[in-house]
């Protein structure tokens, strides 16, 4: 069953966007060589806090900590460590916080100095595919309308969709139906109206799409061990057409 919010609610769930975004804002600039992830997860966690919001992922299903920072071949979900970061990585970090009983939801990939030209072109053509997702999500459209082009863009850059994680609708719970597949048919599955609310998040590989879980039970890795790219927006569908929650 898809949720519809109202405008109030809608509101609230721009304030906890915009506490998402803030903090990766901050967690962004802070990524460097030398840098430990296990620190931007801690500046993540505090920085939400000050903001007045939970992070949303510690204790989620068990998830141990408030960022994700999944490294190079690293697809989703990996965990904040004391390795430091070094000069080519590129580097996800997702962050969901949750305020006033709404959540909000986000993923940036952040090259860490001087990248690889392949590296970058996937950092690009990810957050690329995000955004032609995004324009789709529109009342009228359908959410194979949003997965189509989402798929379109990244092929068309010579890269590959995962399939095993997709996107989701976002509320009072962090994984409301529907599901939002990154590829599919356009045309087809629900109607999108006013007043849903979709986390889009890509999650593109260099190689091939296929991911498996390490024995912590969390990080998704590329079988093939290519590097892997993730953008995610928490989107509202208005009279008007997508608006992006998850701003500063
Ligand atoms: N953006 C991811 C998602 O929506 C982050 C979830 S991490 C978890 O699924 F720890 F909360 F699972
Ligand atoms: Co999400």
């Amino acid at each position: 069953m898809i949720v519809i919010k109202s405008d109030a609610e809608i509101k609230l769930m721009r304030e906890a966007g915009r506490v998402v975004a803030r903090v990766l804002d901050e967690v962004r600039q802070a990524v460097a060589p030398g840098v430990t992830t296990a620190r931007l997860d801690k500046m993540a966690e505090d920085m939400c806090r000050k903001l007045g919001a939970v992070p949303a992922f510690k204790g989620y299903r068990g998830y141990p900590f408030s960022l994700c920072c999944s490294r190079n071949e690293q697809v989703v979900h990996g965990f904040p460590g004391q390795e430091p970061l070094e000069e080519g990585d590129i580097l996800s970090m997702d962050f969901g916080c949750i305020l006033d009983g709404f959540y909000g939801d986000s993923a940036t990939t952040v090259a860490v100095g001087q990248v690889s030209a392949e590296a970058a072109e996937l950092m690009r053509v990810t957050e690329a595919s995000l955004m032609a997702g995004i324009e789709q999500a529109r009342p009228g459209n359908r959410l194979g309308d949003v997965s189509a082009a989402v798929q379109e863009v990244v092929e068309a850059g010579g890269f590959a969709v995962v399939r095993q994680f997709v996107g989701h609708g976002i509320g009072r719970g962090l994984h409301e139906d529907p599901q939002v597949p990154n590829f599919g048919a356009p045309g087809r599955g629900v109607k999108l109206k006013p007043g849903m609310a979709l986390a889009i998040e890509p999650m593109v590989n260099a190689g091939g799409w296929e991911v498996k879980i390490l024995s912590d039970g969390w990080t998704a890795v590329t079988v093939d061990g290519k590097l892997s790219a993730h953008f995610e927006h928490t989107v509202a569908i208005t009279d008007n057409g997508p608006e992006i929650l998850s701003l500063p």
